[in-house]
């Protein structure tokens, strides 16, 4: 098939163009970034530069590459700071509520039979009820203040691209990534991995705040399978084993060499952390990987994060 891949150079779209070119597909990956043409080259996609923003840029761009599938991996996240979540996630927020409704415009106009988006489960699901979330469960309609204008753009995505009645209107509801190229990562850019290691993460009240997480070569071959044979409607794509902080970030800090978290109570975290950290911390809901398993059979490289983080962060 031909796939046209936005956001192609992100921590996610570099292991996604190679799955997918390993696959036999012809993708045309998209860079705001010129000097990005060339790294995708190298991966094997046809680059193409234009802004996720501009309308016009976006449907040129998708116009001349006839693609068969649209894929959204838009993000602009930058380093993780939870005190500035609302600045911090600003052009995110544009990305997945504007840009997606110029790449939805585009894909209209050319026909694709699938149009495939990037969103993020943990703060997609309600945080009440049980720990872990199916794709049936209700999304959060009453997020922390700090994170509403990102849960509504959020919500925005899922319900442009599941309104998108003219194709199969698929979103990815992803875990957090962790692996090379991303903020979990044994790279230059893993400056999460890096607070831990400074112990500059700490453990927060009892740390029962569930998280799901997922390789970025698993999110790539998940999404690789919603290209080639998803159907309308989201998928969590988590691995095997949401687990809460109190056991997840003592087992990451020792797989990065690091010595045991601190703990703080949960009332010094919201302060010093603001509201976002302390959900992050308490709060946060898991969920199932048991459709995208299902329906798309995938299989992961990494199945639980017990050894992803021990074996997969390079
Ligand atoms: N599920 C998750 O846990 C999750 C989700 C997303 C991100 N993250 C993490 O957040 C960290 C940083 O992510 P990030 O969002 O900064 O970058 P990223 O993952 O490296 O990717 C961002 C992608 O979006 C593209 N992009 C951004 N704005 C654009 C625009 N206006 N027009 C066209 N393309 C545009 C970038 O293109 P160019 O740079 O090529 O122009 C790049 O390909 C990583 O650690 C990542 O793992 C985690």
């Amino acid at each position: 098939m031909k796939v046209f891949v936005a956001g192609a150079t992100g921590a996610l779209g570099r292991p996604l163009i190679a799955e997918l070119v390993e696959r036999g597909h012809e993708v045309t990956g998209m860079t705001r970034t010129a000097a990005k043409q060339d790294l995708l080259r190298k991966l094997g996609a046809g680059p193409v530069v234009a802004d996720a923003l501009d309308p016009g840029a976006v449907m040129r761009a998708v116009s001349d590459a006839e693609p068969d599938v649209i894929v959204h991996e838009l993000t602009a996240i930058g380093a993780f700071n939870p005190r500035r979540m609302e600045s911090g996630f600003a052009l995110t927020n544009r990305l997945r509520t504007e840009g997606t409704d110029h790449l939805l415009a585009a894909g209209r106009e050319v026909g694709v039979k699938r149009f495939v988006a990037q969103s993020f489960a943990p703060l997609a699901y309600l945080r009440t009820g049980g720990m872990i979330k199916t794709e049936d469960d209700p999304l959060d309609s009453a997020p922390p203040a700090t994170i509403r204008t990102s849960n509504a753009a959020i919500r925005h995505l899922e319900a442009v691209v599941a309104g998108a009645d003219w194709t199969e209107g698929i979103t990815l509801r992803y875990g957090g990534f962790y692996g090379p190229g991303t903020s979990m990562g044994l790279d230059p850019l893993g400056d999460m991995a890096e607070a831990i290691r400074k112990r500059r993460m700490p453990l927060a009240g009892k740390g029962t705040g569930v998280w799901s997480f997922v390789h970025v070569v698993d999110a790539a071959s998940a999404t690789a399978e919603a290209i080639e044979q998803g159907s309308r409607g989201a998928y969590n794509v988590v691995d095997d084993e949401p687990a809460p902080v109190s056991e997840w970030l003592p087992f990451l800090a020792n797989a990065l060499g690091a010595k045991p978290p601190l703990h703080v109570p949960l009332w010094l975290a919201r302060i010093a952390g603001g509201e976002a950290a302390a959900v992050m911390m308490s709060e946060l809901r898991g969920s199932s990987n048991a459709k995208a398993k299902r329906e798309l059979g995938w299989q992961l490289r990494y199945p639980s994060w017990r050894e992803g983080f021990v074996h997969g962060l390079r």
